[in-house]
């Protein structure tokens, strides 16, 4: 059954019952969009997206009269189907922005934990589905990183992991709204979803079904407009799907790809044997179309303004890794660095140094248990420990990919030690003296009193001015 052949033209579906002012006036007004739709390059590339695909795409258990995919299935386009309302709950039918069945997105709630019906989307993409035998997304680092740990098994849960784990973090989707629509982004409305700034509901395809070619079957958009060789890419546009958008372009031979899940031969995304990115969407132009150098972003959950990320500088003079933006980005490490594999030239792209990372190596996009949206699963190993933000925990995290003294020195009881990289190892930042200088800093001395909490020093731009060293 072709689902498509039934739903165009929309304009001339034939308005049969309960012909209320009402209705009227969202048919009107969804006709217009309707008109406006067609001069929009998604148009034509609905049927390849998620929502529109034949086998997989939308389907509401309360629809039977509309074939899978068809636009109605998230558009009212009579009002009420076969004499029954289609608002959640059976409530009347509201009149909700872009003729939707629901209402889009609810700009009351500025913080989780969320309700199904604040967001339009959590009424398919959530436990209680209205999508016909429901759906599951589990987090990046399962669908891509291939973790064992299953934290979320839909897009809600990952947005309200509060009241399951006391660290965890998500994108604040108030925040988003606000930040899209200050940005005056034309295709971001009063009425919009702050989803609809990562994605264009239109054109996302079927990600989680494709992970070993998460590029082609990208589920993003850039929310901001960028050009590439002659083409325009945006909101209109998938991000990732062209050759040109992948991991291994970005700063090409400087892109190393994790390792998926207790693997030590093949890589992220999804298990791949490639290890250069290029099956990887460029997610670093992407999450920096909003957290750039220049943008100011405000986190109510943080209560402060976000630091401002440099992922792309390079400076050309000697000290250069010193001078400003991130290591972890385009900028190199200095002299030498202590990594775990494939960060070693005997395996992966063959260098020991000056590598650029994906955000994605390290973030969630949705929400995660950890704090800033660090994932549960890194370069191959589950983080099971809890991450605090104010003491040594997060070195767990690190040490997914750095050498902490248990794998410096071969001891494991030296787990989450870190003297090595700091005072031991060639090129080490401090020399190991007047210890209550720095040993003091985080409210305790030595003598068997906490470490120095890391993220004093290791965050997005930070740089220390006790070393004159850039710190991440
Ligand atoms: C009527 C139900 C319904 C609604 C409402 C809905 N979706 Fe979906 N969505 C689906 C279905 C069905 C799929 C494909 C299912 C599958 O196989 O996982 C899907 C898939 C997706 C994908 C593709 C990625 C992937 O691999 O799973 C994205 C992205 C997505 N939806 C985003 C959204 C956003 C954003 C909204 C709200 C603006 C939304 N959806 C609202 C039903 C819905
Ligand atoms: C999965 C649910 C879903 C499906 C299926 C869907 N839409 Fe939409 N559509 C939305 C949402 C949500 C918005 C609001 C976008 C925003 O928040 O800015 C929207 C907005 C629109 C708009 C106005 C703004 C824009 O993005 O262009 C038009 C026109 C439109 N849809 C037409 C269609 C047509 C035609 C189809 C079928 C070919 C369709 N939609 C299928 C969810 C859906
Ligand atoms: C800040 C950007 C951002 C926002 C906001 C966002 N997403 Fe996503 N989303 C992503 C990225 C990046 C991916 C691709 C990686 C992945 O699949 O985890 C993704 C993937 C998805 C997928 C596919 C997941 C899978 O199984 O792989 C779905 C479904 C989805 N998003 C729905 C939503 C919904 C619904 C919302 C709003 C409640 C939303 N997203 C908000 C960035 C975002
Ligand atoms: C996904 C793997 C990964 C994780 C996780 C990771 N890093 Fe890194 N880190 C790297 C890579 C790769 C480099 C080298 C970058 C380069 O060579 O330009 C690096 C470089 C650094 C540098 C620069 C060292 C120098 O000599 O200039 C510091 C400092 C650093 N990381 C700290 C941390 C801290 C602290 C954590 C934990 C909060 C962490 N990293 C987590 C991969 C990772
Ligand atoms: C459309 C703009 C936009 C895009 C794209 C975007 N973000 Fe964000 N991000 C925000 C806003 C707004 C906030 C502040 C709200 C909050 O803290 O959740 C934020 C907050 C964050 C935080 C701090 C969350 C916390 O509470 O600790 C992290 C980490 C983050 N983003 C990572 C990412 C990553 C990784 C990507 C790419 C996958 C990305 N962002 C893409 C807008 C964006
Ligand atoms: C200029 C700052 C500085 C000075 C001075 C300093 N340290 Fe450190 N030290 C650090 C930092 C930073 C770390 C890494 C964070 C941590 O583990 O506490 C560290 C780590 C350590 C560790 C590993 C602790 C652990 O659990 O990971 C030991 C042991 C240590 N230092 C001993 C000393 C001693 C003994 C002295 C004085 C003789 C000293 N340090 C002086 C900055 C300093
Ligand atoms: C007082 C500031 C400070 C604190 C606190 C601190 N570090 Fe560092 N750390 C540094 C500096 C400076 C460097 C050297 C960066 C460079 O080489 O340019 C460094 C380097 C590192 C590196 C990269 C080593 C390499 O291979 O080059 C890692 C990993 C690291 N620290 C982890 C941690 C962890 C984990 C903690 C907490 C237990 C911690 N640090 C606490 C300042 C600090
Ligand atoms: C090597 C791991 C790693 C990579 C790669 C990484 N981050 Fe982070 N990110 C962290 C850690 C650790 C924190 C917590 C410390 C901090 O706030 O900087 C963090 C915090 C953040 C925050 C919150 C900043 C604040 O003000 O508290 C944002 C936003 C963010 N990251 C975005 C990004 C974006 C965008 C990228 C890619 C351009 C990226 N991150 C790449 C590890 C990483």
């Amino acid at each position: 059954m072709d689902g498509q052949k039934k739903l165009i033209p929309m304009d001339a579906m034939p308005v049969t019952r309960q012909k209320t002012k009402f209705i009227s006036v969202l048919m009107a007004l969804f006709v217009f969009m309707y008109g406006w739709a067609v001069s929009f390059s998604w148009a034509g590339k609905y049927t390849d997206s998620a929502h529109g695909d034949k086998i997989f795409g939308v389907k509401r258990s309360a629809l039977s009269a509309y074939g899978r995919g068809n636009c109605g299935h998230c558009h009212l386009q009579h009002g009420s189907i076969e004499g029954q309302a289609i608002g959640p709950n059976s409530q009347a039918i509201g009149p909700n922005s872009f003729g939707l069945f629901a209402p889009n997105y609810n700009t009351n709630v500025t913080e989780s934990p969320y309700e199904a019906s604040d967001n339009i989307c959590f009424l398919c993409h959530g436990p209680s589905s209205y999508q016909s035998g429901g759906i599951t997304n589990y987090d990046y680092s399962k669908t891509f990183g291939g973790s064992s740990f299953v934290t979320v098994n839909t897009i809600f849960d990952a947005f309200n992991l509060k009241n399951l784990y006391t660290n965890s973090s998500y994108h604040d989707l108030y925040d988003i709204y606000s930040f899209a629509k200050n940005q005056g982004w034309s295709f971001f409305k009063d009425k919009s979803n702050p989803c609809v700034a990562c994605h264009n509901v239109h054109l996302a395809k079927l990600i989680k079904h494709n992970v070993q070619n998460a590029a082609d079957y990208s589920a993003v958009s850039l929310p901001v407009s960028k050009n590439i060789g002659n083409r325009q890419e945006g909101h209109n546009t998938l991000w990732g799907d062209d050759t040109d958008e992948r991991m291994s372009e970005l700063y090409p031979s400087h892109y190393q790809a994790p390792f998926y899940y207790s693997s030590q031969s093949t890589y992220e995304p999804g298990g791949v044997s490639d290890y250069t990115g290029q099956k990887m969407p460029d997610y670093v132009t992407f999450c920096t179309a909003c957290h750039n150098s220049t943008n100011e972003i405000y986190s109510t959950e943080l209560g402060r303004y976000l630091r401002k990320i440099d992922w792309y500088t390079i400076m050309n003079d000697g000290d250069s890794a010193e001078v400003y933006s991130d290591k972890h980005g385009r900028n190199p490490a200095s002299v030498i660095i202590y990594m775990k594999k494939p960060y070693v030239s005997t395996v992966g792209i063959g260098r020991d140094i000056n590598f650029i990372t994906s955000c994605t190596d390290c973030h969630e996009p949705h929400g995660s248990p950890n704090p800033f949206l660090l994932r549960s699963e890194v370069n191959g190993v589950i983080i099971s420990q809890q991450i605090n933000i104010d003491d040594n925990t997060i070195g767990y995290f690190c040490k997914a990919c750095h050498k902490d003294d248990a794998a410096l020195y071969g001891n494991s009881s030296l787990t989450n030690k870190w003297e090595g990289v700091h005072h031991i190892e060639y090129d080490a930042p401090y020399p190991r003296q007047h210890c209550k200088t720095c040993h003091d800093m985080g409210g305790g001395g030595m003598g068997g009193k906490p470490p120095i909490p890391c993220l004093k020093c290791h965050k997005h731009g930070y740089k220390d001015s006790l070393s004159g060293r850039i710190c991440f």
